[in-house]
């Protein structure tokens, strides 16, 4: 990786990433951005920012050819709440991008992580350590745009010699910038609510248990397999990774150990309970720890130590 575009850079994970990019390499690290998501302060400040709109594969490729880019971050997509909500363009931004993307990388060889997700899996898809390679039938169009989107990175792969790569994500938590509108955004919300001194009204069940991971894991993912040898690949869209799995009671009960008069009530949501109730509780990530050598440093206890330090360090 020299020169990087990382397109939806204001987004909660783009923002931390392009940050973390810009720590570590020397090249351009481009904040893509879309009128109305500009980028502030020291995500303006310390690096070029160009408007990328995912569809229109002219801006794309316009930048690419400006700062010689040779690898593209594509984290452009609807979450699975609001694309429930806009399903025709979540398919817009999630398929028509995602090709757009593809197309570029193809003329100009750039390689190509775009992210995937838990939400790829249904409700016939083994609940437990769900497999790596196992049924895909999702119900929301979340789902449909992730498997989608995986089996068009491996054909451009396989046909084209496109270096697409992609994990799927589990819920990610961060105190940096706040979740987009996804099912897990209440295991980020909970957080807030402790520290703030308030009531958390939970919109996901009791014995609801879901993937997530912490930022910093999740960076660290997106970065290790764009450098990892592709050699040992058995696999490339998408790996199943995998940090730690809760329902609620259990991350108030953690949060309890530091903040032990936080209280926590039930107003589920039920959109997201539905979602939630047709994803896995964890996933098996033993092909990326195997092919790439993939490996979580954070559990829930050390997260949530460090979540509600630094919530504290920004005044919440
Ligand atoms: N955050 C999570 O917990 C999580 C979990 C699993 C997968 N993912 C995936 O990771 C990727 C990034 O997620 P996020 O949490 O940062 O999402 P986010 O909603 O916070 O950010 C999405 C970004 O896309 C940008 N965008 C929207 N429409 C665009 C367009 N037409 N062209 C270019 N950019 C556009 C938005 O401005 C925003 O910066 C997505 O593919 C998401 O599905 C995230």
């Amino acid at each position: 990786m020299k020169n990087v575009l990382v397109i939806g850079s204001t987004g909660q994970i783009g923002s931390e990433l392009t940050m973390k990019l810009r720590s570590l390499y020397s090249g351009n690290i481009v904040a893509g951005y879309i009128a109305g998501a500009e980028p502030k302060g020291e995500l303006k400040e310390s690096g070029p920012s160009a408007i990328v709109d995912i569809t229109n594969a002219q801006q794309i490729a316009e930048t690419v050819a400006k700062y010689e880019i040779d690898t593209i971050y594509n984290l452009a997509a609807l979450l699975s709440a609001v694309a429930e909500a806009k399903p025709q363009l979540a398919w817009k931004i999630g398929m028509d991008g995602l090709f757009n993307v593809l197309e570029v990388a193809r003329e100009k060889e750039c390689a190509v992580f775009t992210p995937s997700s838990i939400g790829v899996f249904g409700s016939n898809s083994p609940k437990d350590k769900t497999p790596q390679d196992t049924i895909r039938n999702p119900k929301t169009m979340y789902g449909v745009t992730k498997v989608s989107g995986e089996l068009l990175s491996d054909y451009y792969f396989t046909r084209f010699g496109v270096d697409t790569r992609s994990v799927r994500f589990p819920g990610l938590i961060s105190y940096v910038t706040p979740p987009g509108g996804g099912t897990t955004d209440y295991a980020v919300d909970i957080y807030y609510s402790a520290v703030k001194g308030e009531t958390f009204k939970c919109p996901i069940s009791e014995g609801t248990f879901m993937d997530m991971m912490y930022m910093p894991d999740g960076l660290r993912a997106a970065i290790e397999i764009m450098e990892a040898d592709p050699a040992k690949f058995v696999h490339r869209n998408s790996f199943n990774i995998a940090a730690m799995s809760f329902d609620p009671a259990i991350i108030a009960s953690n949060i309890r150990k530091y903040i032990p008069d936080f209280k926590m009530e039930y107003e589920v949501d039920p959109l997201r309970q539905a979602i939630a109730d047709s994803w896995p509780n964890s996933l098996d990530d033993t092909c990326a720890r195997q092919e790439w050598g993939w490996k979580p440093e954070y559990d829930l206890d050390s997260m949530t130590r460090d979540m509600i330090e630094k919530l504290r360090e920004k005044g919440i």
